[in-house]
């Protein structure tokens, strides 16, 4: 029997954060070893709403690389590829559109929330209602068995199961039908309390130094309520607890206690999260010294994930092809 199979995406962003890292990169990496992996750059995903600027999308995917292959992506184990490189996603998304009804995607809540929370860009385009179309072909090219996903990608997974079902349905059961792997870490919020982004300069970068990151920590919002080091803390409203719990799990209940009675100042317990965070990051900062010594190595193993990827792509493309009667 051979390993399940799983895919998932993430946009061409630039450099990942920690909120990047905890929701999806740490349990992409754990999940090579039980699975054969196939993790995909979605550069068209970016193109359907920043198609009036598309001059980052280059850079980002370079930085994006470096970042996966420094938190331990093992481009021997897994498939690491770019969406746009293999353009059998292209046919089959064409091929979905024609059984994917208007309502599904009309009344798909993320595409419902996108038109009315993005107000400076218009989203009315056919790209955009298509994104989740465009999704399913990225899963069932590789009759993926489960999806890594946070939980605001259901209703795309769930899209994609229909339209699975759909043509399985009518033709001959071709796709697979994937299930979700859900994200157990609760979302982290950005140095300053507001949702992590990097539109408001409050992420800590997996490519920052360690200076850097006793900075950020330092200037971390704390427990409003806690003026001077006498004062006892309330743990549950401070974010850098909030990190702690992520990122310190063996330390917390000293850190609550601590911080509770005021015999733990909040100096001191940034420090503790400062240090925790770097020796997250310090092996991540070698594996990227070595990468970076590598002139060709990145690009290598763009091109070989390119290659991999389209080669498993193209026989799920020649069995729709058969099933739809296209002509050969
Ligand atoms: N829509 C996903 C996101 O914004 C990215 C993505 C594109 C994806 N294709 C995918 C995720 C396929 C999982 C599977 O996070
Ligand atoms: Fe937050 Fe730590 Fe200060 Fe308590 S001691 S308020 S948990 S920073």
């Amino acid at each position: 029997m051979g390993k399940k199979r799983i895919l998932s995406g993430i946009r061409p962003t630039g450099r990942l954060h920690l909120g990047n890292y905890v929701g999806a990169l740490q349990n992409w990496v754990k999940l090579q070893e039980e699975y054969q992996c196939f993790y995909m750059v979605a550069d068209w995903h970016a193109l359907t709403s920043d198609y009036e600027n598309t001059s980052d999308i280059k850079s980002n995917i370079d930085a994006m690389y470096l970042d996966w292959l420094a938190a331990g992506l093992d481009p021997d184990q897994s498939v690491l590829f770019i969406q746009s490189k293999v353009k059998q996603h292209a046919e089959l998304f064409l091929l979905l559109s024609m059984f994917a009804p208007l309502p599904w995607l009309e009344r798909c809540p993320t595409y419902k929330e996108a038109l009315q929370q993005i107000t400076d860009k218009d989203l009315r385009t056919y790209g955009f209602l298509g994104y989740p179309i465009l999704q399913a072909a990225d899963i069932l090219i590789y009759k993926a068995d489960a999806v890594p996903v946070g939980e605001d990608q259901l209703p795309h997974l769930e899209l994609t199961r229909e339209i699975a079902r759909k043509v399985n349905f009518l033709y001959e059961k071709v796709f697979v039908e994937p299930k979700e792997i859900l994200s157990t870490v609760p979302k982290l919020l950005g140095t300053d309390g507001r949702k992590m982004s990097k539109s408001y300069e409050n992420c800590i970068y997996l490519s920052d130094n360690e200076k850097t990151v006793n900075e950020k920590t330092r200037e971390m919002v704390t427990d409003p309520a806690r003026v001077k080091r006498t004062d006892k803390g309330h743990p549950e409203v401070c974010s850098v607890f909030d990190y702690q719990k992520v990122f310190t799990p063996d330390r917390i209940q000293e850190i609550a206690d601590g911080c509770r009675q005021a015999t733990l100042g909040c100096v001191d317990c940034k420090k503790t999260l400062a240090k925790s965070l770097n020796a997250l990051l310090d092996p991540m900062r070698k594996r990227r010294e070595e990468i970076l010594a590598k002139p060709d190595y990145i690009q290598d193993v763009i091109r070989e994930g390119n290659k991999r990827a389209a080669i498993e792509a193209e026989k799920t493309m020649v069995e729709a092809r058969r099933i739809l009667k296209m002509v050969e």
